[in-house]
This record gives structure tokens, sequence and C-alpha cells, in this order.
């Protein structure tokens, strides 16, 4: 471009500035109770996490992988430390502004957010579109197209109670995405599911990456899901005692 107009010159000469990254710990602790019971789950964690990534977080039973998970959602304060969302400190955020970032930046594949038993297939994929306050019009069209998407469109007015676990699994994936999160955040994503169709979620979480480039943070014990992963994160009592990409992980 080598006419640039008069009536923009210091737009031409700016740097490009790259954009913050998706997620960033700072320095997190988390110690739960107080006193001679205090426990120190979380000793001090840096962890950047990049646009489109797909990080898994791995290690024992008690390391402190859940709860790495909830900080970086914005589930749970640390204790010191700080959590920044596209480069904004979370602690300076209201409680009301900390929901519309969960609502509107995020989607959880956990297996303790149960689906709502006496609710429909489609009631409970549109809860989140619901919380956004997004108008019945729209919430349909997306609700949806995020069944669709699951091959759930049939079971919309099936009640959650009445489908098969990787049935259920996949409407949780589905409420999941309805919100159009940048990351989606899944604890032990397939840790009740048999083999095969634990591999069909992972495919879908995978694909959701592929196509619409959702950063995706998996807590897992399944080192096969793992190594589908761009990188690798190990915590050990409460550290990250490794980072590398997934395809060497031990
Ligand atoms: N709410 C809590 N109160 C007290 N201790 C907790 C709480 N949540 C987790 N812990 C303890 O913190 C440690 C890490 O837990 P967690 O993050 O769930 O580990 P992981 O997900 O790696 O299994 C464990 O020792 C656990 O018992
Ligand atoms: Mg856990």
């Amino acid at each position: 471009m080598s006419t640039a107009s008069s009536a923009e010159p210091a737009r031409a000469a700016a740097p490009p500035v790259p954009p913050p990254p998706v997620l960033r710990a700072h320095a997190l602790t988390r110690t739960y109770g107080k006193g001679d019971t205090a426990f120190r789950a979380l000793r001090g964690v840096d962890l950047t996490v990049a646009r489109g990534e797909s990080l898994a977080i791995v290690g024992r039973s008690g390391s402190g992988k859940s709860t790495l998970m909830h900080l970086l959602a914005l589930l749970d304060r640390p204790t010191t430390g700080r959590v920044e969302v596209h480069g904004t400190d979370a602690s300076t955020l209201s409680a009301r502004e900390l929901n519309r970032v969960r609502n509107s930046e995020f989607g959880f594949v956990f297996q303790q957010f149960f689906l709502t038993a006496g609710q429909t297939v489609f009631e409970n994929v549109s809860l989140p579109l619901v919380i956004a306050g997004v108008a019945p019009k729209e919430r349909r069209r997306r609700t949806l197209e995020a069944l669709d998407s699951l091959g759930l469109a049939d079971k919309a007015g099936n009640r959650a109670t009445d489908l098969s676990g990787g049935q259920k699994q996949r409407v949780v994936v589905a409420r999941a995405l309805v919100g159009e999160p940048s990351v989606i955040f899944a604890d032990e994503p397939t840790g009740n599911l048999d083999t095969a169709t634990g591999g069909q979620v992972e495919d879908i979480l995978f694909g959701l990456r592929r196509d619409r480039g959702i950063t995706l943070v998996v807590v897992t014990h399944d080192h096969e899901l793992a190594a589908r992963c761009d990188r690798s994160v190990t915590i050990a009592d409460g550290l990250v005692v490794a980072d590398r990409p997934a395809e060497v992980a031990a």
C-alpha cells in the first residue's frame, strides 16, 4: 500500500499489537480451610493458554487439576495470584461481570454440572441462552443448531434422564457450545463413558476446536485423550512439573 491517504497516516504507522492470550494464570495459589486444617492445593502456578490451543491438564488424583481448572474458569478465586482472561485481570471484575464472562466466553463439560432431570434436552441446552437474556426466537434457533451439530435433533423433546450416558454427555457438550464460547473447559469429559462413546465425545470436542477455533482445556487421566491435545501440563502436589507438546508426554 503505497498510496495511504493523508487522512489516516497514524493508522498506517501503528505497529501491530498481538492479542493477549485467552487465559493467563500468574503465581496462582489456592489454600482450602484455615489454621491447622489448611491445605495448599495449588502452590504457585504460572500458565498461559493461547487462542485455539488444546491443552491437557494431567496428574495424579488429588494433585490440584480440578482446583486449577476452577480458577482458570473463574468458578473459584485464588488465595493469591491472578487469572487474566483476554488480558483482563479477573480480580478487577464485579460478580456481575464475572458471570457475564463465564456465560459468554466459557463452556463447561463437567460431570458435576448435572443436567436438570425433569427438563427436556431442549430446555437443558438452551439454559445458558436464557441466562444470557437471548430472545426466544434466536434461542430456539441456536439451541436447535447446537443439538443438530451433536446428532441430537430428534432428542430435543426427550427428558434428559431418559438418555444413555453417551447421549447425556453430548447434551452437556451441546449446552457448553450453545453460547458460542471462546473456551471449553472439560473435567474428565470421558471419565464415565465406555471407550467407543468416550471417543465420540472426544471427536466432537476436537471437531469444535478445528472447525470453530474454540480453545480446549481438558483435565484427564486418559493418556490417549491427553496425546490428542497440542500440549500437556502435568500437575504434582499443586505445582506444574512438566509443560510440553502432548505427543512427547509420558
Ligand atoms: N473444597 C475443598 N476443601 C478442602 N480440600 C479440598 C477441596 N477441594 C479439593 N481439596 C483438596 O485439594 C487437593 C486437590 O484437589 P483437586 O484439585 O480436586 O485434585 P484433582 O482434580 O487433581 O484430583 C486434594 O487433596 C483435595 O482433597
Ligand atoms: Mg479432579
